[in-house]
This record gives structure tokens, sequence and C-alpha cells, in this order.
């Protein structure tokens, strides 16, 4: 795949720092990242550190350019896949609104046609001005995006909204608007991820081993691929996916629940999570003393969420995984047939480099006229997008 092309135009306010660790990220996820800064920029940051973070040279003047380009504000903006400036001072934000064209940022602005990402930095009171919010109004009905400033403890010592959003929010931002295809545009997707936990007393508990990547991974990927994207997940360790609809729960009895509750308006439900079959028939209401004899936990049948799921499939596609340690498509095949479900992934978790907690998977895909689809390792992103892949094509996606 060829290179994602990325502008970043930085203007001159306090943030314009932070747009050294972006334009360090956006290289490190191989995308071409050309910087253009606005000559108040360079009072705060050097040139030089977005010289050797994009390897690219910087671009400060339309009429003196370097670089090998004779006319840069239109041979850039035709480059770029996507335009995003970080930080956008009131300054640059009014010059967008009103079609000024007094500096090589400003110019592009005015030739590049494609998405415009804006992530707007500045003193609470300036943000908060008629002024700034008309402009922002009229750039957001022009189909600029922006990246809403976060609240907190601003530079000049305020406490406020208009602090940069996090430089990750503006990654994944980035990262959206870059990926294509959007196969799962205006579709909404359910994640099941982690492990659920079942309470014996209020300080102990039942667990798995699921670390919640799978799923994690699953959630993104929906996302990236334009879904709306619900995740539900058993406790992990894990940052919750940007642009994803987090839910947290213990219990296989809380997980099932909020499953159920977005069941309805759901296109695909993918169960990546390791559910508890059993759950402690009378959990202790205080913490169980220690005593000279052995401690029987009485187990009780926990509901199988994905079987009542398959039962009550009308639209919906549904993908289970199978967690196996023998048997593995055997057992997989009958999983798929009980549950009703659409595909199931086979998973073998007694390998140290596929299944619970480790980065990548390796899986077998069954599908319900019997065709199997062995893939071989790979990251547990890549197999999340092929998940999606094969998904989008099944006929009874296509058909609703
Ligand atoms: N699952 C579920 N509810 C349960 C148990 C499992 O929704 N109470 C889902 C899992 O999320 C997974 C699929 O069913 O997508 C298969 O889970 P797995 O643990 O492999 O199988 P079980 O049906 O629980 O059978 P067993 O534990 O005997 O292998």
């Amino acid at each position: 795949m060829a290179k994602k092309k990325v502008m970043v135009g930085v203007t001159g306010g306090i943030a314009a720092y932070k747009a050294a660790d972006l334009v360090s990220s956006l290289v490190k996820q191989d995308i071409d990242v050309q910087v253009i800064m606005t000559e108040k920029a360079e009072s705060f940051i050097s040139p030089l550190t977005f010289e050797a973070l994009s390897g690219n040279p910087v671009w400060q003047d339309e009429f003196s350019p370097g670089g090998g380009l004779s006319v840069p504000h239109v041979q850039l903006a035709e480059q770029a896949d996507l335009f995003v400036i970080v930080p956008a001072t009131a300054n640059t934000l009014a010059k967008l609104a009103w079609g000024l064209a007094d500096n090589l940022l400003s110019s592009i602005a005015l030739v590049y046609n494609k998405t415009l990402l804006i992530a707007p930095a500045m003193n609470t009171n300036m943000y908060n001005h008629p002024a700034v919010q008309e402009n922002l109004a009229t750039l957001r009905r022009r189909g600029v995006r922006i990246i809403e400033p976060a609240s907190g403890r601003l530079a000049c010592g305020a406490t406020g909204v208009g602090k940069l959003a996090p430089v990750e929010d503006i990654v994944a931002a980035i990262r959206w608007h870059l990926f294509e295809p959007k196969g799962l545009q205006g579709k909404k997707v359910i994640v099941t991820a982690g492990g659920t936990r079942e309470a014996i007393d209020p300080v102990r508990f039942i667990g798995n081993r699921s670390s919640g990547k799978m799923g994690f991974a699953l959630a993104e990927a929906a996302w990236l691929r334009g879904a709306d994207v619900v995740l539900i997940s058993g406790p992990v360790g894990l940052a919750p996916p940007f642009g994803v609809t987090c839910h947290y729960v213990e219990s296989a009895a809380q997980m099932r629940q909020l499953v159920l509750d977005h069941y309805e308006e759901a296109d695909i439900v993918v169960k990546a999570a390791a559910v508890a079959d059993y759950r402690v028939a009378n959990p202790g209401t205080q913490k169980i003393k220690k005593t000279d004899n052995d401690l029987e936990l009485l187990l009780t049948k926990n509901p199988d969420i994905l079987k009542e799921l398959g039962e009550k499939k009308r639209h919906q596609v549904l993908i289970g995984f199978a967690a196996e340690t023998e048997e593995l498509l055997a057992n997989a095949q009958e999983k798929l047939v009980k549950k009703n479900l659409d595909l199931i992934v086979a998973n073998d978790v007694t390998r140290q480099d596929a299944g619970f907690n480790a980065d990548t998977n390796e899986v077998t895909l069954l599908f319900p006229d019997g065709k199997q689809e062995p893939l071989p390792l790979m990251s547990k992103e890549s197999l999340a997008h092929h998940i999606f892949q094969v998904v989008e094509q099944l006929p009874r996606f296509k058909r609703n």
C-alpha cells in the first residue's frame, strides 16, 4: 500500500510543542508527514524539531519555498490525503472561516479540497468568545472536522476548556479518516471482550485468563471501518479504544443484560468475551473467614449469552469465538450450530502465540455451510480486520 500523506499545520500557541509528539506518532505509523508552520509557531518550537521528526523539510514561507516544489501551496494541497491543524489558534480559525490567505498555511487551506481536521487550543475566554464560536460553527458547516479541546489547567494558569485534545485522540481521528474501506459505515456493532468475574464474596472472585486484547482489537477495527461500536468488556488493563462506546461489567449476568439492551438495533455482534459458564450459587455477603475445614463452593450455571442471541436472531450477524484446548474444529463446529452463528473463530488457547494475552493469534474460521478458512499467525489487529472483511462479504450481511 502506498504511504498515506498527511499535512500537519502548526500555528502559534503554547500547545505547538505537542504537535511534535503528534508528528512522531504519525511517522511511527508509516505516514508521510509534511509540516507547515506559521511564523508565530516558530516562536514556540523550532522547525528543526519537525524536520528531524518528519524527515521532510518544514514548510514556512510560500515565497521562498525550498523543498523542490515551485508552487507549494498548490502542490502540497494536491498531494495530501489529509490536512490537520494542530494546534489551531483563534487567529487561524478566523482566517480559515473568512477565507484569508496571508500565509502558506491559510493559502493551502483554500486550495485543499479534502477533509480538514482542526484541533483548536487557546484560553477559555477566547474559546468561548462568540467570534471564535461563530468561526467554528462556520467551519463545521463547511464540513471541517473540529477535534474539540479538552478541559483542564491551561498554560495561562486558568482552568477550563481550551486545552489541546489529547494527542492520542488526534492520532486516532487521523487514523479513522485515513482508513479505507468504510465497509461498516452506518452499521451498529456490539463487541464483548475480556473475562467475566463471578463473586465468591466481596473480596474474591472466579475469573479467567482473558486479556481482552482480541475484543478491543475488534472494537477498534469496526470503528475504523466506519461502524458505530459498543464495547462491553469485563475488567481488563487496556485503554478504551477512541471513538467506541465502552461499558465495563464484572459478571456474566451484567454482560448479558447490557448485550440484550443493545441487541435489537445491532447489525453485528462479536462475542470475543470469555464468559464464565458457572457462578457461585450463594456468594458471601461478608468476607468468608478461614476455618480448619475445607471450603466447598456450589457453582450454578450461568446463562449462555450467545446461545440466547442465536435464538432471538433476526437481522443480526452473529460471530462467536471458540476457546479450545482439544478437538478444536469439532468443538467449534458444534458451537457454531448450537448457538445459531454466522461465523465462529476457532482458537487453540494452549498456544503461547495465540489466544489468551498474546498479541498474535492463529485461528480457523468456520461457516454454517461447512466451509473452513485456516488463517496464518497474525497480529490480533490484522485478524480483527480480516474477520470484518469476511463479514462484509457474507450474503446475510449484504442483504440487511
Ligand atoms: N459464551 C456466552 N455465554 C456463556 C458462555 C460462552 O456468550 N455463558 C460465548 C463466548 O463469548 C464465545 C462462545 O460463546 O463467543 C463460545 O464460548 P466458549 O467458552 O468457547 O464455549 P462454551 O459454550 O462456554 O463451551 P465450553 O466452555 O464447554 O467449551
